[in-house]
C-alpha cells in the first residue's frame, strides 16, 4: 500500500501527462483525496480572499460614499450662507444708498430754505451777512449784479466787468427782465455780440428770445462796429467806442448756512 502510495505520489508529481492517473483509474487503484482536498483548500482561500476583498471595498465605498455626502452637504450649506450674506450685502447697500440719498435730499431742502430765508433778511437788511453776493453788489435769484455810474467804451466796460470776475448784463430769461426794468436802467451797455450794422431799436423784451448774446472775445473789435445799450425798456445800437454806463453780473455764491444765524453785516 505505501508503495503504491509513493508510486502514486511520483506519478502524480509527473502529473504534467494526465493520460497517465487515468491509466490508474484504469487499473482501479483509486487518486487518493489528498489531491483534490488541497486544491479545495487553496479555492476557498481564494473564495474567502475574493469575499474578503469585496467586503473591503464595500466599506471603502461606504466611506466613501459617506465622506462625500458630508463634505456636499457641508459645500451646499456655505453656498447657501454664501448667498444669503450677498443678499444681506446688497440690501444693506440698498439701506445706504437710500440714507445717502436722503441725506443728499434733506442738504438740498435745508440749502433751499436758507437761500429763502437769507432772501427774507436781504429784504430787509441788505447787507446782511448770509448774503451771496459781494458787498454793494444787488442779489437776484441765483445772481449778483452791480452798476457803475462813470462813462466807458464797450470794451472798457466789458473789461472792467470781467476784472470783478463777472460780465457785461445778459437778460435770458422772464425773471430776469422784470428785474432789469426794475431798476430802470439808462444809457447801460449790454453784453450783446457787437456788429457792423446799426438798424432800428427794439424793445427789451424781444432781447429775450432773438438776441443773439455775447460770448466771443472782443480783442479785434474795429472802430466801425456798433453795440447795444438800454434805455428803459429799449435797446439801441452805437458806435461801440462811444461811451454808456455799465452794469455787471455774475453767478452769486450758495447761502452759507451758518451764516444766517450771524446778525452782524459783513465788514469787507
Ligand atoms: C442676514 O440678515 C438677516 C436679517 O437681518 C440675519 O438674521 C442673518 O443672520 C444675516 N445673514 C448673514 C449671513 O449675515
Ligand atoms: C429704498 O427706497 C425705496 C423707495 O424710496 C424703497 O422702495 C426701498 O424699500 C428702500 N430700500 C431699503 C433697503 O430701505
Ligand atoms: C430724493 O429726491 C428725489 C427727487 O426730489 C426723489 O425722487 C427721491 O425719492 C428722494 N429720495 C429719498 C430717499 O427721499
Ligand atoms: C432766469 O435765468 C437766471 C440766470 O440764468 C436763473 O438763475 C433763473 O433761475 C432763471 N429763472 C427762470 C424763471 O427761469
Ligand atoms: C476773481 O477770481 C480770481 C480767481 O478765482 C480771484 O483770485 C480774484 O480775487 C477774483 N477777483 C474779484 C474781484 O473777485
Amino acid at each position: 500500500m505505501s508503495e503504491e502510495v509513493t508510486y502514486a505520489d511520483l506519478k502524480f508529481q509527473d502529473s504534467s501527462k494526465t493520460g497517465k492517473i487515468q491509466e490508474f483509474d484504469k487499473f482501479g487503484i483509486k487518486v487518493p483525496p489528498a489531491a483534490s482536498h488541497v486544491w479545495r483548500q487553496r479555492a476557498w482561500a481564494l473564495t474567502l480572499l475574493c469575499l474578503l476583498l469585496l467586503i473591503g471595498l464595500g466599506v471603502l465605498g461606504s466611506l466613501f460614499y459617506i465622506t462625500s455626502k458630508i463634505h456636499m452637504e457641508k459645500l451646499n450649506k456655505l453656498q447657501n450662507f454664501k448667498e444669503e450674506l450677498q443678499r444681506n450685502v446688497s440690501l444693506q447697500l440698498m439701506h445706504n444708498m437710500n440714507s445717502s440719498e436722503k441725506i443728499r435730499n434733506l442738504s438740498i431742502t435745508l440749502q433751499e430754505t436758507a437761500t429763502k430765508l437769507c432772501h427774507e433778511l436781504y429784504t430787509k437788511i441788505p447787507e446782511h451777512k448770509c448774503k451771496p453776493c459781494p458787498k454793494k453788489w444787488m442779489w437776484h435769484e441765483d445772481r449778483c449784479y452791480i452798476q457803475f455810474m462813470h462813462y466807458e467804451t464797450w470794451q472798457k466796460s466789458d473789461k472792467i466787468c470781467s476784472d470783478h470776475n463777472a460780465s457785461l448784463l445778459k437778460i435770458t430769461n422772464k425773471s430776469m427782465l422784470e428785474f432789469i426794468k426794475s431798476l430802470r436802467l439808462y444809457d447801460y451797455w449790454l453784453g450783446l455780440s457787437p456788429r457792423k450794422y446799426k438798424n432800428g431799436y427794439k424793445i427789451l423784451d424781444e432781447t429775450i428770445i432773438s438776441s443773439n448774446w455775447f460770448t466771443r472775445n472782443t480783442n479785434d473789435l474795429d472802430d466801425w462796429m456798433y453795440c447795444g445799450y438800454t434805455e428803459n425798456t429799449y435797446v439801441y445800437h452805437t458806435r461801440c467806442t462811444e461811451t454808456k454806463r455799465i452794469i455787471c453780473e455774475k453767478l452769486a455764491n450758495p447761502v452759507k448756512i451758518e451764516s444766517i444765524l450771524m446778525s452782524e453785516v459783513p465788514e469787507a
